[in-house]
């Protein structure tokens, strides 16, 4: 996820800036860049990968007196890492910053070039600042200008501008991505998150959707749709461990709540009203495809196998996951009309990796789904749709599982617009469905209280059954290994109608059953399953939206309207009852035990 810094005062600025993006660096970015106006006078510097490379290049700039500073460190979702693409952006006079996604980015652009405007690079940020000078050009004061610019901009926007039209201003406006103000004794901080202004700043105050305005002579004013308004600062927490987790107990716990806004940047601009628009993908990318082999590893993989019922009943192609470390070693039978997607949170495991140059040799086209850009998986595939989860800390991946199957799901949409396998009634279904799930993404505190008060129950027993049926069966192979990774309990995910042929044996009292029992995906199947579990005094905690009174322990879901709803909403259930027993057992929840976040080796 991008980090937006700002300053307006007499202080030195550069490092002021740098040392605000270091703080941002937790958020994970893969280029970085400061703008200062100071009187007449622009500095602009840019640098790919990491801080020390802006560092090198900013060595002999400081700057001097009072002036206006913008700094960036971009998650690329448009467009590249590259200095091109970096931010601030330029336009004839004025640079922006942008966190977020400019869901109308493109018809902006194309006004703007018809306007006679060019682009430098390939962002939808850019648009911002062409859009602002467009105004003031056309006689707007540049606040007017800047309002003007905010009411075109749709999706979700942190933005700060500063403009030799007003070389004492910072301008500022925050939708739906995170944006706070902090409050010097002379002077005023603009920063992603906290931990960039402890220290600094003493008051803070954090904007609100909706809310834009202006800094000079460290005056704040502050507007919303209604005009002007008053705000009230608040006192500014000094803990930067804490402020980077946003006030979670762990990164994990953050990742999890996060996933119901990252979700929205994941669709945005992809899932509309009319259908699935995916902007990497060339015309014509599945012409000549008949069938999908998908290669991941872990978590990875069961975002794959959801996928493959996905596929093959909405698309109506053919597709079969494989775990990327046996698929290396097997002699895979492969054919050129088969399209080769590797799935990655990192873009960095080896085995995925070496499974992507086996299918390239073969001459498969391949895409991978993943969150990092110019990782190696990702500069190894001839396309890749990004997740946009942003940086993922929490070994035990959580809102990249969440996003890739988002992804997976669009594309199964996608693929069935493109082979006229998809009914527009089945289309339309579909897409509600999707634009709810961000709502079935919410962790509310009842549920939240529900299972850390449950969790206590579960702490030790010889094994955890985790069971479901269809898309819930890789869902539950997702749940065990969450459970396995942080408690170091025993875990496995097995398909519910499974039981009988062998695992049953098991059954006791102290063989806790987490039950996934969806409404709308074979209620009665997986209610029977469980209810063989139960009489054989197997300890069963029932995951469902409809009343099961066999069960020892019971988590109401409220969804039911559609499997993929339900998945999601479940997936939360699993992910907070991993949480909440490994902290019970005083676990490192981030860190555990043997574990790294990315295997980069065999
Ligand atoms: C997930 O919780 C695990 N940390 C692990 O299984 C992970 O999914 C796997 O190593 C694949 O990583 P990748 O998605 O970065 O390729």
């Amino acid at each position: 996820m991008c980090g937006i810094v700002g300053y307006i005062g007499p202080k030195e600025k550069k490092e002021i800036l740098l040392e605000g993006l270091q703080e941002l660096e937790y958020r994970g970015y893969d280029s970085a860049g400061i703008a200062v106006i100071e009187g007449d006078k622009l500095h602009n510097f840019k640098a790919v990968g990491k801080l020390e490379n802006l560092r090198e290049k900013t060595k002999n700039y400081a700057s001097e007196g009072f002036g206006v500073s913008i700094g960036h460190t971009r998650w690329a979702t448009h467009g590249k890492p590259t200095e091109l693409n970096a931010h601030p952006h330029l336009g004839a006079y004025s640079y922006v910053v942008h966190n977020g996604i400019i869901e109308n980015y493109q018809e902006l652009k194309k006004e703007l070039q018809e306007d006679g405007i060019s682009f430098l690079s390939q962002t939808d940020t850019e648009t911002i600042v062409h859009l602002f000078e467009k105004y003031h050009n056309a006689g707007a004061t540049p606040f007017e200008a800047f309002q003007k610019t905010i009411e075109r901009l749709e999706g979700a926007y942190a933005t700060l501008l500063i403009s030799e039209a007003a070389p004492e201003t910072i301008f500022f406006a925050k939708n739906g991505s995170p944006m706070l103000i902090g409050f010097g004794a002379e002077d005023v901080y603009f920063a992603s998150s906290d931990t960039p202004i402890i220290g600094k700043a003493n008051e803070v105050y954090y904007l609100e959707d909706g809310e834009y305005g202006y800094v000079e002579n460290s005056t704040v004013h502050l507007f919303d749709a209604n005009g002007e308004k008053t705000f009230v600062k608040q006192p500014l927490i000094a803990d930067k461990a804490m402020a980077q987790k946003d006030g979670y107990r762990f990164f994990m716990e953050k990742e999890i709540y996060e996933q119901s806004r990252v979700m929205g940047e994941t669709m945005m601009g992809r899932v509309l009203e009319e259908g699935i628009v995916l902007d990497e993908l060339e015309e014509g990318f599945f012409d000549g495809i008949n069938a999908i082999k998908i290669c991941a590893c872990g978590t990875s993989y069961h975002s794959a196998l959801t996928s493959a019922y996905l596929f093959e009943r909405l698309a109506k192609v053919r597709c079969d996951v494989e775990i990327a470390s046996e698929f290396r070693y097997k002699e895979p039978l492969l054919t050129k009309d088969t399209l080769f997607i590797t799935i990655s949170q990192s873009g960095e495991t080896a085995d995925t990796l070496e499974a992507l140059k086996m299918a390239k040799r073969a001459g498969l086209k391949s895409l991978s789904i993943c969150n990092v850009d110019n990782s190696s998986i990702v500069r190894e595939s001839d396309t890749a749709i990004l997740t946009r989860a942003g940086i993922e800390k929490g070994v035990a991946s959580t809102k990249a599982f969440a996003t890739q199957t988002m992804v997976l799901w669009m594309l199964a949409l996608y693929v069935g617009q493109q082979k006229g396998t998809i009914d527009q009634p089945t289309l339309k279904q579909e897409i509600d469905a999707m634009l709810h799930t961000p709502k079935a993404l919410v962790v509310t505190d009842a549920l939240h209280a529900k299972l850390h008060r449950l969790s206590k129950r579960y702490l030790h027993g010889h094994g955890f059954f985790f069971i479901g049926r269809d898309i819930f069966y890789p869902l539950a192979l997702e749940g065990a290994l969450k459970l396995k990774e942080i408690s170091y309990l025993h875990a496995e995910g097995y398909p519910a109608g499974e039981m009988k042929h062998g695992p049953i044996a098991l059954a006791d009292s102290e063989l806790f059953t987490i039950a996934l029992m969806p409404k709308t995906m074979h209620y009665d199947k997986i209610k029977s399953n469980v209810e063989e579990l139960s009489a054989r005094d197997a300890t069963i905690c029932a995951i469902s939206p409809l009343p099961f009174d066999l069960a020892d322990d019971f988590v109401q879901t409220t969804y039911s309207s559609h499997p993929m709803v339900e998945f999601f909403e479940m997936m939360v259930v699993t992910q907070l009852l991993a949480l909440e027993i490994s902290v019970r057992l005083g676990n490192d929840v981030d860190m555990p035990r043997n574990l790294a976040k990315s295997v980069t080796v065999e």
